[in-house]
């Protein structure tokens, strides 16, 4: 899709469709509170008035209604859509419009949008999370569908802006950039565990490295052995396909400050559970285990194209959890890279295993600030359902940075507590540690679990387990991966200060 900005009055803009987002009329101040929204109904002889009062369309989020050959106007189509009441509205909310419109229009063979804001302070927040909600509302999980002779497209997506000027430029393609990194995520998480394997996301990321840029190393078992990651191994014991550690590295002209950022997601290309192995029901979703590592793919690619200051390592353990002849069993002891001695209680908590090594590793290779992402626990998809990702910290400015990031980019994330108490679940009989807990808290000890590898360093965890998948399809996104993460860990590093 081509993102262009166009610093005209909406009677001039030459689109397929031209879209007004329009507020509640029970907002405060009622009717037409925009500039762009009094614009097209003046054009167009009271038409958005008439709609109010039909009652046919009040402006609530998501409404549409549509208006061929608008009079006064050059676009074949005014759409308009409701955007909410004007005093609860955000660039969040705006996000989601720009979603719902190109989610609405693309089956009626509109190839061109524009999408009105009014100028102003809020005008370049607003105008990247428009670009943004284009991007991530044409994503279609069908990579994999033969049947599109049908499928229609969005080629070019214009933010107007009347009173505006060309220096949002820079804004709207640092928008489009981690959008469709957001996207690129997306397609990996898509893509089915025959199809994704530990070896195929390797190549995915050795390809995306060469394209932006980015050094990319993969580690291969006999490496891994080498080095002493017993706790990765343990886990790739079980299945056909062998396991990778896959590294990005993003290193700056100029280095400011001496961070050096680690990035670690969690690559299960599929997870049956293991010898622990899960129930039938559902067990297909588990492809979309390795959500954070494409999540940390998805930020090295944006990263790489934003260019900002600080180093940036990526680590992506990459492994199949299966229950093959060969593969581990409940009660096993494994060394970690660290030295520590995990108890497998469960085989089917191998996220952690596979993550306390990389975590080790991320240390010895110089990252002073660690964020992970995990489809960790199904303990935090109780907690805080599809909606929120679940933050974990040992560190407090670490932990206020990258909410700080998230709030920029408007990914919903909460933070969730980390108390001394939770370790007492974590004592095994016969090794340092066990790799579960108690019924109890399961995403809170699976974090402190990880907290044991990242320590001393400053970390923060994110459970991405609930966020990463869309069961329902909402009217501004598809079913399916969702990329969460993507745009907050590329923020944290495009923002670091
Ligand atoms: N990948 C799962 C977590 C998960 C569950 C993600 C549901 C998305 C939806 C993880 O490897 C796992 O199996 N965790 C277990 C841990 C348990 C054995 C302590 C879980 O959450 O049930
Ligand atoms: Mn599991
Ligand atoms: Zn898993």
């Amino acid at each position: 899709m081509r993102i262009k900005l166009e610093v005209a009055s909406i009677e001039r803009v030459e689109a397929d469709a031209l879209v007004v987002p329009i507020f509640d009329k029970e907002s405060p101040g009622g009717g037409l509170p925009s500039e762009s929204a009094q614009a097209a109904n003046d054009l167009a002889g009271g038409w958005i008035e008439e709609l109010y009062r039909s009652g046919e369309f009040s402006g609530k989020e998501f409404e549409t209604a549509m208006l061929y050959r608008p009079p006064g106007m050059k676009a074949r189509r005014l759409l308009v859509v409701g955007a909410g009441r004007s005093d609860r509205f955000t660039p969040a909310g705006l996000r989601k419009v720009a979603g719902a419109a190109v989610r609405f229009l693309k089956p009626k063979s509109t190839p061109t949008i524009a999408l009105v804001l009014d100028s102003g302070a809020a005008a370049a927040g607003q105008a990247a999370a428009a670009v943004e909600g284009a991007i991530l509302g044409d994503f279609e999980p069908d990579q994999l569908k033969t049947d599109k002779k049908d499928a229609k497209t969005v080629d070019t997506f214009t933010v107007v802006l009347p009173g505006g000027d060309e220096s949002l430029a820079e804004t709207l393609r640092s928008a489009q950039v981690l959008a469709e990194a957001q996207n690129f995520a997306r397609t990996l998480v898509n893509e089915p565990a025959n199809r994704m394997t530990p070896t195929v996301l390797a190549a995915r990321a050795r390809e995306m490295a060469a394209e932006c840029g980015l050094e990319c190393q993969v580690l291969a078992q006999d490496q891994m052995r080498e080095l002493g990651m017993g706790a990765l191994l343990g886990v790739a014991q079980g299945s056909a396909e062998p396991p990778v550690l896959i590294l990005l590295r993003y290193r700056p002209i100029e280095e400011s400050g001496g961070a050096h950022l680690g990035l670690v997601g969690k690559g299960i290309t599929f997870d049956s559970g293991g010898i622990s192995i899960k129930p039938s029901e559902g067990m297909d979703k588990m492809k979309y285990d390795m959500a954070g590592g494409a999540a940390v793919i998805g930020a090295m690619r944006a990263i790489a194209q934003l260019r900002p200051p600080i180093p940036v390592t990526a680590l992506i353990p990459a492994v199949e959890n299966m229950p093959g002849s060969r593969a581990q069993r409940p009660g096993d002891i494994v060394a970690t890279l660290s030295g520590k001695t995990v108890e497998v209680l469960n085989t089917d908590a191998e996220g952690r295993l596979i993550l306390a090594d990389a975590l080790t590793y991320a240390r010895t290779l110089g990252c002073t600030h660690l964020v992970d992402a995990a489809t960790l626990t199904g303990a935090i998809v109780v907690a805080l359902g599809q909606v929120n990702v679940g933050v974990f910290s040992s560190d407090d400015a670490l932990l206020q940075r990258v909410l700080a990031a998230a709030r920029a980019e408007g990914e919903k994330m909460w933070p969730m507590p980390m108390d001394e108490e939770y370790k007492e679940q974590l004592k095994s009989a016969f090794a340092d540690l066990p790799n579960i807990g108690t019924r109890w808290g399961g995403a809170v000890t699976a974090a402190m679990f990880l907290k044991e590898f990242a320590d001393p360093t400053p970390w923060v965890h994110l459970d991405i387990a609930g966020a990463a998948w869309l069961d329902d399809a909402k009217p501004f996104l598809a079913k399916g991966p969702t990329g969460v993460a993507v745009r907050t860990l590329a923020g944290l590093a495009v923002n670091w200060k």
